[in-house]
């Protein structure tokens, strides 16, 4: 009893709820926790377990959970949310000897109450302050519920749109894709970690997760190192500036290393040359996975390679909490590996504030004010605005007039409310009132002079064209038919690979019987990922990709079809025509055999039956209005080591209508050490420009700007010649030609 009493009193000061302790440094204050620790305790605080309301794995579901956390043997859970569930989960981690708070972590990936787009979508805005404050407000609403920790944003670059996961991320490009972690982990941390508005970000999956091969996912990544650090890390490393408290490794082998055990990637790279000082979370169940990979004969062994190798804390894998204190106690794990990763786990708890007050997430109040936040929702829907991309517009189709007496609208999601949401969203049981279709935003739109005529025409990809002859009959009666088709919400995501990414055939031949009628045609496409649907770009008036976008998505939609906004995205990856094709992107390599043009093909990099070009390049997005380009002027040919060059475009609004472009900025190095890709994109700005009206833009080039991993994996520029291009995508721009001078 006595013993009891005498800890109690080395908690509380360690814990800070004596004066004195306050004016601790966290480390210290750690350090104190740590004193008083049991090698148990210490590996339940390396220990995740999952809710048991959702999964997304197989739940281990031997085992007292409970009785685990009055015991201090778990360090956090995933998938409880709430105020009420939090809180009582909380007070029995408050029971255990030394009262150490539960972390409570979730996938707010796109929304938590309030949907956002996907986050491909959002990738397609450009629009790096819109992105942050998407997270802003997602954060703002997981911290409210009694959410500590998000498992986003997954910054995984991926150039495969058969991998499920493209629309978990920011697409296929370094640069952009790194701009946006940095915003989305700026968004969920806000101001400063430890204010009761913000949760902590993971940056995942660390790392290279999005090349696994064929687009299968969790299969293996086989790829140079060079590559890995040109392409795959910046991401990562631009999330680690902006603060990210946390990591998460990826599912994946990495060159035949399970990047849960990869100590060239989480201790190399990570804690040690970035010098990270958050915490590794493994990915659901992948210490154990790693007996599957073939990496281990056993959970024991898993457990000693995972937690060598610097992942932290286990996800639901169970294997440290049942191997790592023997482990210790062999001395096959050293005591200091445990201890060094409960000391970076106590020390987000810390500077979370959990030891503090652990309740200080759970605020009723707080839940109640976020719940239904209009300025929440009013976000939602300028993100998604400017996260819709027009591809086509022939005939200036779109927008359309507010004064069309009848108007069909037609398609598998005309009136879908949960398929507005996209994989990594949460269900409400109010969502049929509070998720706006298209229907009902386009009916909110139009006044009484117009006539809205339904028909659902086919299923998302059931095979049965019973309900064509209706959406013929629609068609047939309206003056301008507005389509809506693609994916349905559980068809791009984790585990969503597939090999056909094909618009559905029943919904292409939906369209092609309407497009038979003769009337103007609007295709609205949904999707979790970039689809192939050639036919339809070659014959319908207009197309604007839709993604999935939210919440909100059936007001933004209507604002964009009548002109009330008027279309900005640009897309972040390249639109294959055929799956043959993947990978298809940007940036990649000349070859020894360049193909001139589409009809080279004597003996060239080519394919025989299709152009070696996307659909869409990455980067295209049109506007109501037009945009036109001036050339280039350069302020100088030549860029000294020490020094910048400017190079500068007029771009005017040729249009009827005002507008924003996103102008783009894409270098090559024509020669390089290592060769370089054809185009890298190294900057843009996004420009508002009224109707007729004109301005310039500015790039400023430096030599650091041409840096790249040689074969050393030294990062360096390397004198020469260079070709500049400025331009609305990556494939129409102008182009300049400046020389990198050696001192
Ligand atoms: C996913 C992670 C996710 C975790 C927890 C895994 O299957 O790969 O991205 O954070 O589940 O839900």
């Amino acid at each position: 009893m006595k013993q009891a009493a005498c800890i109690l009193f080395l908690v509380m000061l360690a814990g800070g709820l004596n004066v004195s302790a306050q004016k601790k440094t966290i480390a210290q204050r750690v350090d104190s926790v740590l004193r008083l620790m049991t090698l148990e305790e210490k590996v339940g605080q390396m220990n995740q377990y999952n809710g048991d309301w959702e999964a997304t794995g197989p739940i281990t579901k031997d085992g007292d959970k409970q009785n685990q956390i009055r015991r201090g043997m778990l360090g956090s859970m995933l998938n409880v949310t709430g105020v009420e569930h939090t809180r009582q989960l909380q007070q029995m981690a408050m029971q255990s000897r030394l009262k150490i708070p539960l972390l409570f972590g979730q996938d707010i990936i796109h929304g938590y109450r309030t949907t956002f787009p996907i986050p491909l979508a959002e990738a397609a805005s450009w629009d790096i302050e819109t992105i942050r404050q998407s997270a802003r407000v997602a954060g703002k609403e997981a911290a409210a519920a009694g959410v500590h920790w998000t498992f986003a944003p997954m910054v995984d670059i991926a150039r495969d749109p058969r991998w499920g996961r493209v629309m978990e991320g920011a697409g296929e490009d370094p640069y952009l894709g790194s701009l946006i972690a940095a915003a989305r982990v700026k968004g969920f941390q806000g101001r400063h970690l430890g204010d009761t508005d913000a949760v902590m970000a993971c940056a995942k999956h660390f790392a290279a997760y999005g090349a696994a091969i064929g687009g299968r996912d969790y299969n293996s990544v086989d790829m140079s190192l060079r590559s890995l650090w040109e392409y795959y890390l910046p991401p990562f490393k631009a999330a680690l500036d902006a603060g990210a408290a946390t990591f998460m490794n990826s599912f994946n082998d990495l060159n035949g290393i399970p990047a849960t055990a990869n100590s060239y990637l989480l201790r190399g790279v990570l804690k040690g040359k970035w010098k990270f000082k958050g915490f590794v979370v493994s990915d659901w169940g992948s210490v154990g996975e790693m007996i599957n990979h073939g990496y281990v004969k056993d959970n024991y062994e898993a457990a000693r390679a995972a937690a060598i190798a610097g992942c932290d804390m286990d996800m639901e894998s169970r294997s440290y909490i049942k191997n790592l204190v023997t482990l210790v106690k062999v001395g096959k794990v050293p005591l200091t590996v445990v201890d060094e990763a409960v000391r970076r786990i106590l020390t987000k708890k810390f500077e979370m504030g959990l030891f503090d007050d652990p309740f200080r997430y759970c605020n009723d109040a707080r839940a109640a004010k976020e719940w239904d936040n209009p300025a929440n929702l009013a976000t939602a829907k300028k993100m998604a605005e400017k996260s819709i991309v027009l591809l086509k517009n022939a005939g200036g189709l779109l927008p359309l007039s507010r004064t069309t007496k009848t108007i069909a609208l037609i398609g598998p999601f005309i009136k879908a409310v949960r398929d507005n949401l996209g994989f990594w969203s949460y269900e409400w049981p109010d969502d049929s009132s509070r998720i706006v279709t298209t229907w009902a935003g386009v009916s909110k739109k139009v006044g009484d002079g117009t006539t809205l005529l339904y028909a659902r025409g086919c299923g998302v990809t059931d095979s049965s064209r019973a309900g064509f002859a209706g959406a013929l009959a629609a068609a047939q009666n309206a003056d301008v038919v507005v389509m809506q088709v693609g994916e349905a919400r559980d068809m791009s995501g984790e585990a969503k690979s597939r090999s056909s990414i094909r618009l559905p055939a029943v919904q292409e031949d939906l369209i092609k019987a309407i497009q038979a009628t003769g009337k103007p045609i609007v295709v609205m496409i949904n999707a979790g990922r970039p689809l192939i649907f050639n036919w339809v770009a070659d014959n319908v008036g207009a197309i604007l990709y839709t993604w999935w976008l939210g919440t909100t998505a059936g007001d933004a939609i209507a604002d964009v079809l009548f002109g009330d906004y008027n279309p900005s995205g640009h897309l972040p990856m390249s639109f294959p025509r055929a799956e043959g094709q993947i990978p298809v992107y940007y940036n990649h390599f000349s070859t020894g055999r360049p193909a001139k043009n589409d009809s080279d093909l004597y003996y060239v990099s080519a394919y025989t039956d299709l152009p070696n070009d996307p659909k869409f390049p990455f980067g295209f997005g049109l506007s109501y209005t037009n945009f036109s380009y001036s050339d280039i002027r350069l302020s100088s040919a030549v860029l000294r080591p020490d020094q910048s060059i400017t190079a500068t475009v007029t771009v005017t609004n040729t249009g009827k209508m005002d507008g924003e472009e996103t102008v783009q900025l894409y270098i090559r190095d024509l020669v390089g050490s290592v060769v370089r890709p054809v185009r890298e994109l190294k900057g843009f700005q996004q420009v508002s420009l009224r109707r007729g009206e004109k301005k310039t833009v500015s790039f400023t080039i430096k030599p650091d700007d041409l840096r790249f991993y040689n074969d050393k994996l030294e990062y360096k520029f390397e004198p020469g010649d260079f070709r500049l291009y400025i331009g609305g995508n990556s494939r129409d721009v102008r182009e300049a030609a400046f020389l990198l001078k050696a001192d």
